[in-house]
Protein backbone atom coordinates (compact mmCIF):
# COMPACT_ATOMS: atom_id res chain seq x y z
CA UNK A 1 0.00 0.00 0.00
CA UNK A 2 1.13 3.29 -1.04
CA UNK A 3 1.59 6.26 1.19
CA UNK A 4 2.78 9.34 0.10
CA UNK A 5 4.65 11.97 2.18
CA UNK A 6 5.25 15.63 1.42
CA UNK A 7 9.08 15.87 1.55
CA UNK A 8 9.80 19.01 -0.23
CA UNK A 9 8.74 22.22 -1.97
CA UNK A 10 9.83 22.01 -6.08
CA UNK A 11 11.94 24.74 -5.39
CA UNK A 12 14.31 23.92 -2.29
CA UNK A 13 16.32 21.38 -4.51
CA UNK A 14 16.62 22.80 -8.19
CA UNK A 15 17.70 20.31 -10.86
CA UNK A 16 21.25 19.09 -10.76
CA UNK A 17 21.02 19.06 -6.93
CA UNK A 18 19.87 16.35 -4.01
CA UNK A 19 18.92 17.57 -0.34
CA UNK A 20 18.64 15.84 2.98
CA UNK A 21 15.48 15.39 4.50
CA UNK A 22 14.31 13.41 7.81
CA UNK A 23 11.05 12.42 7.56
CA UNK A 24 9.32 9.69 10.24
CA UNK A 25 12.99 9.13 11.97
CA UNK A 26 14.48 8.27 8.41
CA UNK A 27 17.61 10.49 7.10
CA UNK A 28 17.02 10.37 3.44
CA UNK A 29 18.73 11.76 0.21
CA UNK A 30 16.11 13.81 -2.16
CA UNK A 31 17.75 13.89 -5.74
CA UNK A 32 16.17 16.17 -8.40
CA UNK A 33 17.82 14.79 -11.58
CA UNK A 34 17.35 15.65 -15.32
CA UNK A 35 15.41 12.29 -15.67
CA UNK A 36 13.22 12.88 -12.31
CA UNK A 37 13.17 12.80 -8.52
CA UNK A 38 14.89 10.07 -6.75
CA UNK A 39 14.56 9.13 -3.13
CA UNK A 40 17.72 6.98 -1.20
CA UNK A 41 18.35 6.23 2.02
CA UNK A 42 20.66 9.25 3.30
CA UNK A 43 23.01 7.90 5.81
CA UNK A 44 25.89 6.18 3.91
CA UNK A 45 26.42 2.71 4.27
CA UNK A 46 30.23 3.06 4.49
CA UNK A 47 30.25 5.06 7.67
CA UNK A 48 27.13 7.18 7.89
CA UNK A 49 28.07 10.06 5.93
CA UNK A 50 25.07 12.70 4.76
CA UNK A 51 24.14 11.83 0.89
CA UNK A 52 22.12 14.41 0.74
CA UNK A 53 24.69 16.74 1.34
CA UNK A 54 26.70 14.74 -1.53
CA UNK A 55 27.62 15.65 -5.53
CA UNK A 56 25.01 14.79 -7.58
CA UNK A 57 25.95 13.70 -11.12
CA UNK A 58 23.16 12.67 -13.52
CA UNK A 59 21.92 9.97 -11.33
CA UNK A 60 25.19 9.32 -9.66
CA UNK A 61 25.43 10.59 -6.12
CA UNK A 62 28.96 10.82 -4.15
CA UNK A 63 29.12 10.71 -0.64
CA UNK A 64 31.01 13.80 0.67
CA UNK A 65 32.78 12.07 2.89
CA UNK A 66 35.33 9.22 1.28
CA UNK A 67 33.59 9.48 -1.78
CA UNK A 68 31.88 6.60 -2.45
CA UNK A 69 29.09 6.36 -5.10
CA UNK A 70 25.44 5.45 -5.53
CA UNK A 71 23.13 5.26 -8.17
CA UNK A 72 20.16 7.58 -7.11
CA UNK A 73 17.44 5.40 -9.17
CA UNK A 74 18.57 2.20 -7.69
CA UNK A 75 20.36 2.82 -4.82
CA UNK A 76 23.63 0.50 -5.93
CA UNK A 77 27.04 1.27 -4.98
CA UNK A 78 29.14 1.76 -7.94
CA UNK A 79 31.71 -0.31 -7.32
CA UNK A 80 30.20 -3.40 -4.89
CA UNK A 81 27.44 -5.45 -5.69
CA UNK A 82 26.71 -6.39 -2.30
CA UNK A 83 26.37 -2.72 -1.41
CA UNK A 84 22.60 -1.40 -2.05
CA UNK A 85 21.19 1.63 -0.49
CA UNK A 86 16.86 1.76 -0.11
CA UNK A 87 15.26 3.39 -2.05
CA UNK A 88 11.86 4.76 -2.34
CA UNK A 89 9.35 6.00 -4.89
CA UNK A 90 9.03 9.21 -5.73
CA UNK A 91 6.07 12.04 -7.27
CA UNK A 92 5.79 15.78 -7.68
CA UNK A 93 2.68 18.04 -7.75
CA UNK A 94 2.52 21.27 -9.07
CA UNK A 95 5.04 22.54 -6.17
CA UNK A 96 5.59 19.74 -3.72
CA UNK A 97 7.55 16.54 -3.47
CA UNK A 98 6.15 13.11 -2.16
CA UNK A 99 8.02 9.97 -1.01
CA UNK A 100 6.13 6.64 -0.50
CA UNK A 101 7.26 5.17 2.70
CA UNK A 102 4.85 2.09 2.07
CA UNK A 103 3.28 0.50 5.01
CA UNK A 104 3.47 1.99 8.46
CA UNK A 105 6.03 0.07 10.53
CA UNK A 106 4.19 -2.86 12.84
CA UNK A 107 3.80 -1.68 16.32
S1 LIG B 1 30.74 7.70 4.87
FE1 LIG B 1 30.17 7.81 2.79
S2 LIG B 1 31.96 7.29 1.73
FE2 LIG B 1 32.52 7.11 3.79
Amino acid sequence: MSRWIPVALISECPEGECIERIVEGRVIALAHTLNGWYAIDGVCAHQGGPLGNGTLCQTLLTCPWHGWQFDVATGQNRLSSAVRQQVWEVRQDDEQVYVDFGEYPEG
